[in-house]
């Protein structure tokens, strides 16, 4: 599908995005090792959590959707009821499903092929496969280049042991602990910076022993089951963050977004945006199964420049592209430290924000690790060629939305990954 877009008058309303997909993907893993059933509501379902299920369902789960109202139920098979599936488990573009995938792999008997899409058969899995594999795992990069297809011959990692992981990474991190469910003792791992804790939060509420200090996370022992856990999955701020890229930056802006995840190590566009002036309130604060909840209100806002450190980036890793766009129009000039991440995801997308932002008129730099994003810009309409990557098109979106002209994007669907109903909540919230 091709879109033409162009500023609206007035953005104003309310919107609800989807489940998060961090916590859609952990919490349909977790309880299908889990001792029962599970309904989880909320549930995000998109291309991505859809590769998830159907790996699941290979793996012997039985998985019933009720689409109409995301929710679902989950027929926990037990830490050691998964089947070695008949062929090999297809991840599509999920980053997350391959990598959490491997960390489970590693418990059950067997030899398993995990392959994927084009896109995620650039992204590196040497960072997971190097620290279990040093831990005692099994597990071959197919080719031999740290890429997918990777086998994990089943061979459960070795307790008492100490990793410092070099890359700040959630994935990473969650592989590690689910592979410590399977081994004979603790696990203990050391993140260079903070990443988010849905696994840690996730796991204990399903009754698994982790001590948390400082960057120090540690699964004391493994835990005879998990106790299945019934999850409602609040609106992923990722998927939010489009909304409050654009209320901030549009000239006459009023919008709620509702039920959104606050969860601190989520927390980082918030952060940046409020340091750099941006009007934005949280009401209705609460907490739902074990992760912060609130509505954002969000107004046009007038924004400085600012430096923003590498200890924020991960917890705003996904959103780095859409403040790239909102610094192009604050005053003076923002660096973002440590965006190295950024070159792995589903895309190069610290070239691809660089070359969209630019395209319609931005004037933004790298040079270091560091991005650097000249202020004050006035940018016009152009006409983007989408990539396959999802966040890429969003930013695409917005940045056409808040653009002098008519835009024209080719190719949009690749919001389907994350966000299927984008373009229709777009539409809902422009007002001429
Ligand atoms: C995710 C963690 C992040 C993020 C990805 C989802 C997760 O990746 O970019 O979209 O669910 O753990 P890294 O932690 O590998 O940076």
């Amino acid at each position: 599908m091709d879109k033409t877009i162009s500023r609206p008058a007035k953005l104003r309303g309310v919107v609800k995005p989807p489940g998060d997909k961090s916590i859609s993907h952990r919490s349909l893993i977790f309880n299908a090792v889990a001792n029962k059933q599970s309904l989880i509501s909320g549930l995000l379902l998109s291309d991505d959590i859809l590769s998830t299920i159907r790996i699941l369902q290979k793996l012997g789960v039985q998985i019933d959707i009720a689409e109409n109202e995301n929710i679902c139920k989950v027929y926990g098979v037990g830490l050691h009821g998964l089947q070695v599936p008949q062929d090999d488990l297809d991840c599509g573009n999920s980053g997350t499903t391959m990598r959490l995938m491997i960390g489970l792999l590693t418990g059950i008997k067997g030899n398993i092929q995990l392959i994927g899409d084009q896109s995620l058969q650039k992204r590196p899995m040497e960072r997971i496969i190097g620290p279990l594999n040093q831990m005692g795992a099994n597990i071959l990069s197919v080719n031999s280049d740290g890429l997918c297809p990777i086998i994990v011959h089943g061979q459960p990692i070795n307790g008492g042991q100490e990793i410092n992981l070099e890359i700040a990474s959630a994935q990473v991190k969650s592989a590690i602990l689910l592979a410590g469910l399977y081994s004979d003792g603790s696990t203990k791992l050391i993140e260079p910076i903070a990443t988010r804790d849905h696994t840690e939060r996730m796991l204990t509420a399903m009754g698994a022993q982790i001590s948390i200090k400082d960057n120090q996370i540690e699964l004391i022992e493994p835990p005879n089951y998990l106790n299945s856990q019934n999850i409602d999955i609040p609106s992923d701020i990722s998927s939010a963050a489009p909304w409050i890229i654009a209320a901030v930056i549009h000239p006459d802006a009023e919008i709620l977004i509702e039920n959104v995840g606050i969860n601190p190590s989520r927390f980082g566009i918030i952060k940046i945006l409020v340091s750099m002036g941006a009007n934005i309130e949280i009401i209705n604060r609460k907490t739902i199964s074990n992760e912060e909840v609130g509505d954002l209100v969000i107004k046009s806002s007038v924004l400085n420049g600012i430096i923003v450190s590498k200890e924020l980036v991960p917890q705003a890793i996904d959103e780095i592209p859409l403040i790239a766009l909102a610094a192009c129009f604050a005053k003076g000039e923002t660096q973002i430290a440590g965006i190295e991440e950024l070159k792995v995801k589903e895309s190069d997308r610290l070239k691809n924000t660089i070359d969209i932002l630019n395209q319609f008129g931005g004037n933004i730099t790298s040079c270091k690790q560091v991005m650097i994003i000249e202020g004050s810009r006035i940018l016009k309409a152009t006409h983007i060629q989408c990539s396959d990557d999802h966040r890429m098109t969003m930013l695409a979106g917005i940045a056409g939305l808040i653009a002098d002209g008519t835009s024209s994007l080719v190719n949009i669907d690749s919001v389907s990954i994350s966000y299927p109903s984008f373009w229709n909540d777009f539409d809902l919230l422009s007002i001429n």
